[in-house]
């Protein structure tokens, strides 16, 4: 990635990286994703505003000397995770008079992390200035737009907001500004997702806090920079509200095929009632779409035949990561073929625990379902109807 000029003070100077494919381990990257970082020129200061992963060093490096930066006075970390923090002790080791300015939270997280010293920091508080000369920064905190200790940086005098994780997307874009652009509100709504959602109503405050300040432009430290800042704006005030959709999210898991007849015969029923059905099969699907489909569904039906007692391990995985990532739901139901006994009712429910949905009567069918027993999933495709009836959906 070269260097971008977001205007005559203000240069993009991260780095791509076009070929990662999964984050945390876990979270698929199928557009790989950038780790944003800015140069800001005062009349009397420089700061650079977060730095990259430290696999991508060498592109920051590039990027510093391309601009011609032969001293950086203030290293800004809006945000501890190694994405965006894990280069600052090379930073510091190539510019020695540099001072990391960041909140109380942050620096303590830095010191564990990245075993920085408290002589390398300067410590700021919430609605803080920091002046550059003819620029200043203003530092926001923004607790929980994924950790404990994130914050943005507002630049006053051109109404730039950094805002770091905060309506990002895992994007990788040569060109990294945008105006308008579905592709990218797709992919930031699968970053909100999985990042994000787990914390709703604390990323809705913090939504209204940076809105306050009314920024020209949005420049996240992944994904592009979004010169119409109402877009991602608008897109969060609508993720994080209570509305949810007509919809039916519908993870499923069939060993031997009984519990996907009873997946086909829910899609027909819903479908045909007019409630669109998002199925996901557990064994090929991408975890991100089916967070993403979390987002504003408005019930979830989990299908999964019994195994070794309890349900099948995918469907187990699945409920677990619902419980975690908190969508919105308002109703949970579950269905499933049986050979024997089992508690799969009793696990499934204590998975979901924190989500405060009301849960839809399960139907569990012993064997291959046929035209008779298959019509014991009536009563919750009825229910569901009902429901969204209730709820003003349909
Ligand atoms: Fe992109 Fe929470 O780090």
């Amino acid at each position: 990635m070269a260097v971008f000029k977001l205007n005559d003070r203000v240069f993009y100077v991260g780095a791509i990286h076009n070929e990662r494919r999964v984050f945390d381990q876990l979270i698929p990257l199928p557009d790989g994703t950038t780790y944003n970082a800015y140069v800001i020129r005062g009349s009397d200061k420089t700061a650079l505003i977060d730095t990259v992963d430290p696999e991508k060093r060498e592109d920051l490096f590039k990027n510093l000397e391309e601009l011609g930066v032969e001293k950086i006075d203030y290293v800004i970390a809006n945000h501890a995770e190694q994405d965006h923090s894990g280069s600052i002790p090379f930073v510091l080791e190539r510019y020695p008079m540099a001072k990391v300015v960041t909140n109380e939270k942050c620096k303590n997280f830095l010191k564990d992390l990245l075993h920085l010293r408290e002589e390398d920091f300067i410590t700021i508080s919430d609605g803080e200035e920091l002046s550059l000369g003819d620029r200043t920064l203003k530092f926001v905190f923004t607790p929980w737009v994924h950790w404990p200790e994130t914050m943005v940086t507002f630049l006053e005098e051109d109404g730039i907001l950094f805002s770091c994780d905060f309506f990002g997307s895992h994007l990788a874009r040569t060109i990294p500004f945008i105006e308008e652009d579905p592709r990218v509100i797709e992919d930031a709504k699968r970053y909100y997702a999985e990042i994000m959602m787990p914390f709703r109503p604390t990323v809705r405050r913090n939504v209204d806090k940076v809105k306050a300040l009314n920024p020209m432009i949005i420049a996240p430290s992944h994904g592009p920079v979004y010169k119409k800042p109402e877009i991602i704006i608008n897109a969060y005030l609508d993720w994080t509200s209570e509305n949810v959709k007509n919809q039916v999210v519908l993870p499923y898991v069939s060993m031997h095929g009984s519990t996907k007849v009873m997946v086909d015969y829910l899609i027909d029923r819903l479908t045909e009632n007019g409630i669109e059905v998002f199925p996901f099969d557990l064994s090929v699907t991408d975890i991100g779409k089916l967070a993403m489909t979390l987002v504003d569904s408005a019930t979830l039906i989990l299908a999964t035949p019994q195994f070794l007692g309890g349900a099948h391990p995918l469907a187990v995985y699945a409920a677990f990561l619902v419980n975690v990532l908190r969508p919105k739901l308002k109703y949970i139901g579950l269905v499933g073929s049986f050979g024997w006994g089992g508690m799969m009712v009793e696990q499934i429910k204590g998975l979901v625990s924190n989500i405060k949905a009301e849960l839809i009567e399960p139907v569990l069918i012993k064997g291959l379902p046929d035209a008779e027993s298959i019509r014991s999933l009536d009563s919750l495709v009825e229910n569901v109807i009902k429901k969204h009836g209730e709820a003003g959906l349909l």
